[in-house]
């Protein structure tokens, strides 16, 4: 990571006793800004990869506890061969070459997702910069890599049938909790806030569970031009927001 990354940022105008714990990104829009610079979409990918290296510098600097970044659906596989080359050898890259230093700044990474079709070399990677990073507390970094929720909860599903036809748990005891005990995500709490980029109004397959009560900030700009006064914007969007979980405020 270069200098200027980890450094110190300003929260300016916001609270900083009201941010969200928990931020999730969906990352659209690189290939629409290479596009319209003329470039070859992996230019989006690596532009936006930086990006993402910066949001995650400001969550540590401001204490925001987790940052939850789409990066790779199960859907993806469907983009043309070189595109998913290009994009599986530039995870692998960024984890060998930023891995010192996220570890330096105490970052703990965990990656969310069937990673089991990645390729050996990349999987290796991951496994690595789980296991170095896994006692480091200042922010989490959770990387969804061929993640698809409704995957996830079916796979939940099968792991508590599982257990059941074991008699390791009784069905009546299955509640809210048990599922997101067996969802990838079992070590974070729920999202606060859902960022997407590049307009678009949907989730993509993100989180469909975990999202049930976060806040949801849609912006046109593409990713590779959200930067830390976009992110700032979306975070004063969020102090706005009168979160009731259903509830009626004040009862
Ligand atoms: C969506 O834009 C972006 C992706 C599918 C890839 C996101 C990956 C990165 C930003 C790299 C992250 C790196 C690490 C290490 C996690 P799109 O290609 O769908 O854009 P488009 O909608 O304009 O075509």
């Amino acid at each position: 990571m270069t200098a200027q990354l980890f450094s110190t940022d300003k929260l300016l105008n916001l609270d900083p006793q009201k941010l969200p714990q928990h931020v999730a990104v969906i990352m659209d829009g690189n290939g629409r800004w290479a596009k319209q610079r003329g470039l070859p979409r992996i230019e989006g990918h690596r532009r936006g990869a930086n990006i993402l290296k910066e949001i995650l510098t400001n969550c540590k600097d401001w204490g925001i506890n987790t940052l939850t970044a789409y990066a790779f659906s199960t859907e993806n596989w469907g983009r043309p061969l070189t595109e998913v080359s290009f994009l599986m050898t530039l995870f692998e890259k960024l984890l060998i070459k930023e891995l010192k230093e996220m570890n330096e700044e105490g970052v703990r990474i965990r990656f969310i997702g069937d990673l089991s079709p990645l390729p050996e070399s990349l999987q290796q990677e991951i496994a690595h910069s789980m296991a170095i990073t896994k006692n480091n507390n200042a922010v989490n970094f959770n990387v969804a890599i061929n993640y698809g929720s409704r995957l996830e909860i079916v796979k939940a599903c099968q792991a508590i049938a599982e257990k059941v036809s074991t008699g390791e748990l009784a069905p009546d005891t299955i509640d809210e909790n048990t599922i997101s005990q067996y969802l990838y995500t079992s070590a974070s709490p729920d999202p606060d806030l859902l960022i997407r980029t590049s307009g678009e109004m949907r989730l993509s397959n993100f989180l469909l569970w975990q999202l049930a009560y976060t806040e949801m900030y849609i912006t046109d700009t593409l990713w590779p031009d959200f930067n830390c006064s976009e992110f700032r914007a979306a975070l004063a969007h969020y102090q706005k927001r009168d979160r009731r979980f259903g509830k009626v405020k004040g009862s």
